[in-house]
C-alpha cells in the first residue's frame, strides 16, 4: 500500500464502503416511504410534500447525488486498477468465495444496471417531481391528463400500471438485489468485519438486508400494478 489515504486502494475501498453505507440507509429509508403507498395515497403525498422543493430536500439531493459520483467514480478507477494489477487472471477463486461469486465479479456491470436504472427512475419522477417545482410548474402531463407535482402517489400510480415499467423496475431491482447483497458483504469486510466467525454471519446479514430492501420496493411496484389494471381493490385495506 502507498499514498494516502485518499490516494492508496485501502483508502478507496474505505471511501467505497462508507458511501455504500450511506447509500443502503437511503435505500432503506426510500423504500419505508414508498411502502407508505401501500397504505394511503394522503400519507405517500404528506411524505412527497415534506421532500418536495424545500431548501433541506434540495441540500440532501445534492449530497446524495455526490455520494452516488464517489461510490460510482471509485468503483470504476477501482476495477481498472485491480485488472492492471491482476493482468490476463482476473479472479482466483478461492473456497471462501464461494457463494458471492457471481455478484462479486459482476458488481461493475451490476453496477451500470442499478445506474441506468436510477437514470430512468429519475427521468420518471425526480424530474416531474422536485425539479418540475423547482421550475416553478403547477402542473405536469401524464400522458393525456395533467396533475400537481406534489402529487407523488398519481404519478407513481400512472407509471406501475403500465405492465412494461413494471417490469422494467423489477428488472431493475433484481440487478440491485445481486450488486447490494455483495455490496453489503464487501462494505462490512472493508470495515474491519473479516474474521472467519463474521464470515458466514455476514453472507448472511447482507442477504437479508438486501431481500429485504429490495423485496420492499418490489412489493410496492406489484401492488400499484395489480390496483392499476383492477386486479386488486384501491385502497387495500
Ligand atoms: C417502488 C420503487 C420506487 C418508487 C415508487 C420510488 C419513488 C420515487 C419518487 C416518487 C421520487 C421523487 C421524489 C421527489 O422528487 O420528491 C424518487 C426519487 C428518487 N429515487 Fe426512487 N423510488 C423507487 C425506487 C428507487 C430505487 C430502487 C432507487 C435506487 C436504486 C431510487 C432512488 C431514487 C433517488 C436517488 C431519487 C432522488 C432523491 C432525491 O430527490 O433526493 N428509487 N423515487
Amino acid at each position: 500500500m502507498s499514498g494516502s489515504i485518499f490516494t492508496s486502494s485501502i483508502g478507496k475501498k474505505m471511501f467505497m464502503s462508507i458511501s455504500g453505507c450511506i447509500l443502503i440507509l437511503f435505500l432503506t429509508f426510500h423504500m419505508c416511504m414508498n411502502l407508505a403507498l401501500i397504505f394511503s395515497d394522503s400519507a405517500y403525498n404528506a411524505i412527497c410534500g415534506f421532500l418536495g422543493a424545500n431548501w433541506y430536500a434540495v441540500a440532501a439531493t445534492a449530497a446524495l447525488a455526490l455520494v452516488v459520483l464517489l461510490h460510482f467514480g471509485l468503483a470504476i478507477v477501482l476495477t481498472i486498477q485491480n485488472r492492471k494489477a491482476r493482468g490476463t487472471i482476473r479472479y482466483r477463486v478461492t473456497e471462501r468465495e464461494n457463494g458471492v461469486e457471481w455478484s462479486s465479479k459482476n458488481m461493475l456491470v451490476l453496477g451500470f444496471v442499478v445506474v441506468i436504472g436510477l437514470i430512468v427512475h429519475l427521468a420518471n419522477f425526480w424530474l416531474k417531481m422536485m425539479y418540475t417545482e423547482l421550475m416553478g410548474a403547477h402542473e405536469v402531463a401524464l400522458g393525456a391528463a395533467t396533475v400537481a407535482p406534489t402529487d407523488g402517489a398519481a404519478i407513481v400510480r400512472f407509471y406501475f400500471s403500465q405492465w412494461y415499467y413494471a417490469a422494467i423496475y423489477i428488472v431493475w431491482f433484481v440487478g440491485l438485489w445481486f450488486h447490494l447483497t455483495h455490496g453489503v458483504w464487501s462494505m462490512m469486510h472493508s470495515l474491519g468485519l473479516n474474521s472467519k466467525v463474521w464470515f458466514k454471519r455476514m453472507k448472511c446479514i447482507s442477504t437479508i438486508v438486501a431481500t429485504l430492501i429490495c423485496g420492499g420496493f418490489a412489493l410496492v411496484t406489484i401492488v400499484l400494478f395489480l390496483q392499476g389494471n383492477g386486479i386488486l381493490p384501491n385502497p387495500l385495506f
